[in-house]
């Protein structure tokens, strides 16, 4: 955790991954050195427990004076716009996800240079590949030409990313997550999201229509396995680190069909089908499954959930507040 005391920004509190890593930290580092950066959604869970700033992070003076007023020495940057979203408004997503990620690195890269501590951590994606790299075992350093907007953005944001920390040491560190599956917010507008939709109308309605085909396989991973790693990544050693870039980062890889399945035997009467739509190309562009070897040796990284842990605990923690509202 180093020699200084952790004042920790994050952007997209209110996200998918946010609203969860939000939480953790406040438990690691006390409350009142998270703050949360939301825009314009503001749940109870994350402005109730601890100090939150509205930010727009593609506004660099608004992110500026909050580092400023906050002593801010880390920054996880969540703020994105998700595959499928990106590819209804192209221009939209290069601006969200590139301006703000460059405006939290030149804000981090000028207290750097005014001495204080600066470090960051900003996710990339398996959509950072594209159709020409190897499907499975995708190794860390391989062809990287995704086709979509979301993807160029993240390959863009891992070369900005680890230039920043060649030429102005800015500590910025980064893994790309497979898809993430979670009980506490929805995301929005990705492509791996039916991996959690099916379980939000299993339970609700007993019937899910998959957006993608049975046989669609893409690396997946639990929140807090995803959570986990992230401050894994966080907290190792310098030196540890082979890459700057941002790691591969795996879990587990299944099927639509075979998460339907294992939905199934918790949900008996739980029926669904298959209706691919634009976002099937979108799956397709992208890995099936992902070597995170150099994770595993440089922080030794290790998941706890497989498919069937996942769905297990997905239900128990959704089923209580879902099945009679
Ligand atoms: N899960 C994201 C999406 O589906 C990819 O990083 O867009």
């Amino acid at each position: 955790m180093g020699g200084y005391e952790e004042r920790i920004l994050v952007t997209g509190a209110a996200g998918q991954i946010g609203s969860e890593l939000t939480l953790e930290l406040r438990r690691r580092y006390g409350a009142e050195n998270v703050i949360a950066g939301v825009h314009k959604k503001m749940p109870k869970e994350i402005i109730e427990s601890g100090p939150y700033e509205r930010i727009d992070t593609t506004d660099i003076s608004g992110i500026r004076a909050c580092v400023e007023k906050h002593n801010i020495t880390t920054i996880y940057h969540l703020v994105s716009i998700l595959s499928a979203a990106g590819e209804k408004n192209s221009n939209l997503a290069w601006h969200v996800n590139m301006t703000s990620l460059k405006n939290v690195l030149d804000v981090m890269r000028e207290r750097k240079e005014k001495g204080y501590t600066a470090k960051v951590f900003w996710p990339s994606s398996i959509a950072a590949f594209g159709p020409d790299a190897p499907k499975d075992n995708t190794p860390q350093d391989t062809v990287m030409h995704p086709t979509t907007i979301y993807g160029v953005t993240k390959v863009s944001g891992e070369l900005l990313c680890n230039y920043y920390w060649l030429k102005y040491g800015v500590d910025v560190r980064s893994v790309r997550y497979p898809g993430l599956i979670s009980s506490m917010t929805h995301p929005g507008g990705g492509t791996s999201d039916y991996a959690v939709e099916v379980f939000y109308e299993a339970i609700k309605n007993g019937h899910y229509t998959f957006f993608v085909r049975a046989d669609t396989v893409l690396p997946m991973m639990y929140m807090p396995d995803a959570i986990r790693a992230t401050i894994m990544l966080m907290d190792a050693d310098e030196d540890a680190l082979s890459t700057r870039l941002s790691y591969n980062l795996a879990a587990m890889s299944f099927s639509a069909g075979e998460l339907a399945e294992e939905v199934k035997k918790h949900i008996p009467g739980f029926s669904y089908d298959f209706r691919p739509d634009e976002r099937q190309g979108i799956a397709d562009s992208w890995p099936r499954i992902i070597d995170d070897s150099y994770a595993r040796k440089d922080w030794g990284w290790k998941e706890k959930f497989k498919l069937k842990e996942m769905v297990s605990d997905m239900i128990k923690k959704l089923e209580p507040s879902l099945k009679f509202s």
